[in-house]
């Protein structure tokens, strides 16, 4: 049986669930927050320590602008509402990407990451405006400046996930089978599971069901 410490999940088919069931893409990513609270409890329930979850990408600046602050609004809601609920599970909260939001949402993201930082029970990485290509590059460019070796221990250490351990399992949900740009660096040996369902779909049992399966692989790193 695999140990299972790192789950990352690409969250996609939002707006498809969305249009199919309600004619709105907006009433998709509602649909979807719903979700991640069920995977966040989940997750616990397995005493899985790390959750990695793929909100917002440096590409989807390039979405209708009023999709794009419908996201975030979204988000700032579920912050406000939701913080402290997140605190008394113990839950530590981290953005991964660059905070370049509107001032407002800067300094509640700011503030919900100094509130959680030391809650040891699940550690949620939320990315948000998160490119890995931009990652690696603030990764480089630090380890140019410190003179440090280039080494695969000193760009580990310098990219955002610093001394989180690299994901075991990626599940993209919305029946598309590419990375987006995420974690090119850190996915290197991890599993991947594909599914086909919109992301507002996905259940618990969805979720076990790539678990279970995920704990039977053979991890060969290269040997046999
Ligand atoms: C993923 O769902 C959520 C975000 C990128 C914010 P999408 O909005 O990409 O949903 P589809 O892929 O268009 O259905
Ligand atoms: C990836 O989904 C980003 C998130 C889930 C946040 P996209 O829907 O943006 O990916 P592409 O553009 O279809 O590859
Ligand atoms: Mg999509």
């Amino acid at each position: 049986m695999n140990p299972l410490n790192h789950v990352a999940i690409i969250m996609d088919g939002n707006g498809r669930w969305g249009i199919k069931f309600k004619n709105s893409r907006k009433a998709g990513h509602k649909a979807g927050l719903i979700v991640v609270e069920k995977i966040i409890k989940e997750t616990i329930k397995h005493k899985i320590k790390f959750l990695t979850l793929f909100a917002f990408s440096t590409e989807n600046w390039k979405r209708p602008k009023n999709e794009v602050d419908y996201l975030f609004n979204l988000l700032e809601n579920f912050l406000i509402n939701k913080i402290e609920n997140l605190h008394n599970q113990n839950i530590k909260l981290k953005i991964l990407g660059t905070k370049k939001f509107s001032k407002k949402l800067n300094q509640l993201l700011k503030k919900s990451e100094t509130k959680t930082s030391k809650n040891t029970q699940l550690q949620i990485n939320l990315a948000l405006n998160y490119g890995s290509k931009s990652e690696l590059i603030g990764a480089f460019k630090k380890l140019k400046k410190n003179k440090s070796n280039i080494n695969e221990k000193n760009i580990s250490k310098n990219l955002q996930t610093g001394s989180i351990p690299d994901p075991d399992l990626l599940i993209r949900t919305g029946n598309t089978k590419r990375l987006s740009n995420f974690l090119l660096w850190q996915l290197a040996y991890t599993e991947i599971f594909f599914e086909k369902k919109l992301w507002p779909a996905f259940n618990e049992k969805d979720y076990n069901k790539v678990i279970k399966e995920y704990k039977s692989i053979k991890r060969n790193y290269g040997t046999i």
